[in-house]
């Protein structure tokens, strides 16, 4: 019988859970949980006579890859793989895969949701401005950005994106204007909406230049990783710059510090939130599971992610 642990510090809905409980009934495997764990040590214990792995934010790390002795496929249910230890992973032959697109709709929810708070005084009293009319910039036109410019355009947007992976017909055709230039996109417009993955090439790839280029009033909003923020850079824009906010998805570490020099012109969710709806949860969980069970059924590798 295939053992599969749902290791989530951040747990999915009960019932997503159930969904997922259900898929591996049916397939005859047995399901463990461990969620809300405190600390790594239960996650490394758990991990070490299991077949499958499902993981959220949770770092599959090293260490734990390298305790789980029979693991043959971990997937990351969620987009973003970079808590992944891809390398490890594949060094074991174990089979890496995320579930893209499975709770893209949560995240660019928000990432509106964050556009509205921040144009709108935090919700504090006061004279704000209105979404309508202004540009929004779409940093990678991944299944994230793509949700952000289609509710962009229903409020009247007028949506911009840089992505050098998707050609600009594609773009065009969403009614979106490519952009070549990503220092054109910040340069043009008021409010833009960060999807870049969190590797190598993109870690602090977003901070003063761009940042301190955006026109009066720029927001920025980052529903994708802390990672891909220098902070310092971003703290030094606006300090120069009053007109100027930034609204994540999880707190920059120096948080404290900004919140001191410029209020509430910075806003971080206490914990990250984007995929943090019951729809998401189980679009991207029950994925997760059938994933699992089609690559040990079937053969089935279409959502891996290491070579
Ligand atoms: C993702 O990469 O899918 C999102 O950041 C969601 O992460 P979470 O599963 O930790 O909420």
């Amino acid at each position: 019988m295939k053992r599969v642990l749902v290791a989530t510090e951040k747990p999915f809905a009960a019932i997503a859970v159930e969904g997922i409980k259900k898929i591996f009934d049916t397939a005859g495997y047995e399901l463990i949980l461990l969620e809300k764990y405190t600390d790594v040590a239960a996650f490394r214990k758990a991990v070490e006579n299991v077949d499958a792995l499902i993981v959220r934010s949770d770092k599959a790390t090293k260490d734990i890859i390298e305790a789980a002795g029979n693991l043959k496929i971990v997937v990351r249910a969620g987009a973003g793989y970079d808590n992944l230890d891809l390398t490890a992973c594949t060094a074991k032959n174990i089979v890496a895969m995320n579930t893209p697109g499975q709770n893209s709709n949560a995240v660019a929810e928000l990432a509106i949701g964050l556009m509205i708070y921040m144009s709108r005084n935090c919700m504090a009293p006061g004279t704000g401005n209105e979404l309508k009319g202004k540009k929004l910039g779409i940093h990678a036109y991944g299944n994230v950005g793509k949700l952000v410019a289609a509710i962009g355009k229903g409020f009247g947007m007028d949506v911009y994106a840089y992505d050098p992976f998707i050609p600009a017909g594609l773009l065009a055709k969403d009614g979106v204007t490519p952009e070549t230039d990503v220092k054109e996109l910040y340069r043009r417009c008021q409010y833009v909406s960060l999807h870049i993955p969190a590797n190598d090439a993109t870690k602090k790839s977003v901070g003063y230049e761009l940042f301190s280029s955006m026109p009066k009033g720029g927001t920025l909003v980052n529903t994708a990783r802390k990672e891909v923020i220098d902070e310092e850079g971003l703290l030094k824009a606006l300090m120069e710059r009053n007109d100027l906010k930034y609204a994540s998805d999880i707190a920059p570490d120096n948080l404290p510090r900004m919140k001191e020099l410029v209020g509430a012109r910075v806003f971080a969710t206490p914990k990250k939130i984007g995929a943090e709806t019951s729809e998401a949860n189980i679009n991207a969980g029950l994925a997760a599971a059938q994933q699992i069970v089609d690559f040990f059924e079937k053969g089935d590798r279409r959502f891996q992610v290491n070579p």
